[in-house]
């Protein structure tokens, strides 16, 4: 392989790695909709509230990043949260935290 090649490879590994891969246009449409239709059924249909908590970005400001991601990968045991790991890669889950952290459209 040519030196180039295997650097560009490293540096997308680096990438996903720490969580920066942006999922494709058509699975970020999907994603957004996953928001509304499941998480939605919790933290209500414009993510202000319901039986979880607000996902705006006046509630999820100050909170840790990494942590937000975590709760949405492993669910918070003992509460109605649930893992979304079998359904998000780490990257879509910092990905639907950043979109939530700036506000939806
Ligand atoms: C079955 C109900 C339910 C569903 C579905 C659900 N959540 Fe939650 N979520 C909760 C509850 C309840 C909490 C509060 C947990 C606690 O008490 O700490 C929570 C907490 C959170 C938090 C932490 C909020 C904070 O201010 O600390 C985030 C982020 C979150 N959920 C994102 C999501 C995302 C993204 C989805 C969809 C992929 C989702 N949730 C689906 C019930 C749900």
């Amino acid at each position: 392989m040519p030196r180039g090649a295997s650097l560009v490879a490293v540096l997308v590994l680096a990438a996903a790695a720490a969580g920066a891969e942006e999922p494709d246009p058509a699975r970020q449409a999907e994603l957004l909709h996953m928001l509304r239709q499941d998480c939605g059924s919790c933290h209500g249909m414009r993510l202000s509230g319901g039986l979880g908590p607000p996902l705006s970005p006046q509630a999820l400001a100050g909170k840790d990043r990494e942590a937000l991601v975590a709760i949405v990968l492993d669910g918070v045991p003992g509460r109605p949260m649930p893992p979304w790991r079998p359904y998000l890669s780490e990257g879509e889950a910092f990905w639907l935290v950043d979109r939530l952290r700036e506000g939806l459209r």
